[in-house]
C-alpha cells in the first residue's frame, strides 16, 4: 500500500486505491504518485518537500498565482460570515456584485451572468439557454448544435456531444441528437511554428455555410467554439476565422457561443478573447480564472437580448428552468471578487499582453530539438508537438510530464504527445527562461 500522507492525525490509513482519479492513468499514478502538499505564487511544494515551478497554472486556472493572500482572506472571511444561501428564489449580495463585475469586463451588451460551478456546467447551461431562447421566441425547430473537431467543452453530455475529442466521446453512446461539427483549424504543413494567429485557415469558417446548406438555418440553434482550442494542444484561430464565423451566424440567425473557460481572465492578454479578436459572441462561457482556481465556479455571460427574451409572462413564474444548488455559492463569489480585484490592481491582463512576445520567443527557442514537430504560441500559452513513439501514441508526452515533475521540478501538461504550458500571469521574464530551459532538458531526455 502506498501512503499519500503520514499525518499522525489520520485514523484511516491513507490508501491511494479508493480514489478513482479523473482523466488520469490511475495505475501509473498510484505506482509513482505526483502529490502536491501546498502552493504559493508561482510554485507548488510536493509532499516530499520539493519546490516545483508551475508551468500550467494548475489546470489552466490559477491565473493570479497560487494562494494569494487577498483571495485566501476573502474566502476565510466569507466562510465565517455566510456559508450558504439558497440559490433558487433567494440569494446573497455578492452574487449580484460579482455578476456586475464580470459583465463590466465583457465587451458589447454581454451584460447578464448565469452562474454555475464548472466549465462543463457552463457549457451545458449555454447550450440549454440557446435552445430555450429560440423556443421562447417561437423558433422551436432550431434545435441543432454545431461544435468543432478537436474542441473541448467539458464532460457533460452536451459538452462531449459538441466537443470533438474522440477519446472523450467514443465510450459514451449516442450522446445528444442533432449535433454536427465544423472541421478543426490546424494544418501543420501550412501553420507550423507560427507565433500567434496563423495566416492560413480563415476560409475554414465557410464550412459553416456548408452545414447550413445541409441542415437549413431554421434547424440550427447555436455554434460553439473555443476562440483558441486549448485542451487539444493549443490551436490559435487563423486570422479572420472568428470574424467570419460571426458574420455567417448573423446572416442565418444562429447564436455564436465562445467557450472562454481557458481564454477568459487574461490568458490572451484581455479579460476575454472576444476583446482580442474584436468579435462579440452571443454568449461566453467561463470558469477557472474567475476565482483563479481557488473555489469551483463557472458561468455564462449572455447578451441583453437573450436575457430579455425570457423576461415575459406572469411575474411569479420562473423564466428558465435551470440552475444548480451551488450557483453563485458565497465562497465562490467572495473568491471571484477578490480575484477580479487582484487582476485589476496588479494589471495582470496587461502583464500577460506584455509578456506574450518574450514568452513566444523563449518557446520558439526549442525548435530544432529532437522530435519537436511544431510549436504554437498565443497569449501566455504554448503547445509543443513531439513525435509519437512508434506504436505508443501518448507515451513520450506522458514520460515528459512525469519527468518534469520528478526530475525537473516543473509542472506541465501532457496532452497525448503535445506538451501544453500556460503559466500563472504573475510569471517573471526570468521564470519564463527557467521554464523553457527545463522543458528543453525534458525534450532531450525523452528523445
Ligand atoms: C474550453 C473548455 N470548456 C470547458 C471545460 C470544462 O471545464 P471543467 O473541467 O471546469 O468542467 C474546459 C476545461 O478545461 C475547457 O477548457
Amino acid at each position: 500500500m502506498v501512503r499519500a500522507s503520514t499525518s499522525p492525525l489520520s485514523v484511516v490509513p491513507n490508501d491511494l486505491e479508493p480514489y478513482w482519479m479523473p482523466f488520469t492513468a490511475n495505475r501509473a499514478f498510484k505506482a509513482r504518485p505526483r502529490l502536491i502538499a501546498r502552493a504559493k505564487d508561482m510554485h507548488y511544494f510536493t509532499t516530499d518537500g520539493r519546490k516545483l515551478i508551475d508551468g500550467s497554472a494548475g489546470l489552466w486556472c490559477t491565473n493570479a498565482g497560487h494562494n494569494r493572500e487577498p483571495i485566501v482572506e476573502a474566502i476565510q472571511r466569507q466562510a465565517a460570515e455566510l456559508d450558504y444561501a439558497p440559490a433558487f428564489q433567494f440569494s446573497h449580495p455578492k452574487a449580484f456584485e460579482l455578476a456586475s463585475r464580470v459583465a463590466a469586463l465583457a465587451p458589447g451588451d454581454l451584460d447578464h451572468v448565469f452562474f454555475c460551478n464548472s466549465g462543463s456546467e457552463a457549457v451545458d447551461s449555454a447550450l440549454k439557454i440557446a435552445l430555450a431562447f429560440h423556443n421562447v421566441r417561437g423558433n422551436a425547430a432550431r434545435v441543432r448544435l454545431i461544435g468543432r473537431e478537436r474542441g473541448y467543452h467539458g464532460v457533460g453530455f452536451g459538452g462531449i456531444a459538441v466537443g470533438g475529442i474522440v477519446g472523450n466521446r467514443k465510450m459514451f453512446g449516442a450522446l445528444i441528437a442533432g449535433v454536427d461539427h465544423l472541421p478543426h483549424t490546424y494544418n501543420r504543413a501550412e501553420q507550423a511554428f507560427t507565433i500567434g494567429e496563423p495566416e492560413w485557415g480563415g476560409h475554414l469558417a465557410d464550412e459553416l455555410e456548408r452545414l447550413v446548406a445541409l441542415h437549413d438555418a431554421s434547424t440550427i440553434a447555436a455554434v460553439i467554439v473555443e476562440p483558441v482550442a486549448a485542451s487539444t494542444g493549443v490551436l490559435p484561430p487563423p486570422k479572420g476565422y472568428l470574424q467570419r464565423l460571426r458574420a455567417i451566424c448573423d446572416k442565418h440567425g444562429i447564436l455564436l457561443i465562445f467557450d472562454e473557460v481557458i481564454t477568459g481572465f487574461g490568458r490572451l492578454g484581455h479579460a476575454f478573447a472576444a476583446e482580442r479578436y474584436g468579435v462579440i459572441p452571443d454568449m461566453i462561457t467561463f470558469a477557472k480564472g474567475i476565482t483563479s482556481g481557488s473555489v469551483p465556479m463557472g458561468g455564462v455571460l449572455v447578451r441583453k437580448g437573450i436575457y430579455d427574451a425570457f423576461m415575459r409572462g406572469p411575474k411569479h413564474v420562473i423564466e428558465l428552468f435551470h440552475g444548480y444548488t451551488y450557483s453563485a455559492h458565497p465562497l465562490a463569489c467572495a473568491a471571484g471578487l477578490a480575484t477580479l480585484d487582484l487582476y485589476r490592481d496588479e494589471g495582470l491582463f496587461e502583464r500577460a499582453r506584455k509578456l506574450e512576445a518574450p514568452w513566444a520567443q523563449a518557446a520558439m527557442g526549442l525548435k530544432g530539438l529532437p522530435n519537436v514537430l511544431d510549436i504554437r504560441t498565443v497569449g501566455l500559452t504554448v503547445g509543443i508537438d513531439l513525435a509519437s513513439k512508434p506504436d505508443a501514441v501518448g507515451k513520450r508526452g506522458f514520460e515528459a510530464m512525469e519527468l518534469a515533475f520528478h526530475e525537473q521540478d516543473l509542472m506541465i501538461r501532457g496532452v497525448g504527445d503535445t506538451l501544453a504550458l500556460s503559466p500563472p500571469l504573475i510569471i517573471s521574464e526570468s521564470q519564463i527562461g527557467e521554464i523553457f530551459d527545463k522543458v528543453g532538458k525534458i525534450i532531450k531526455a525523452v528523445a
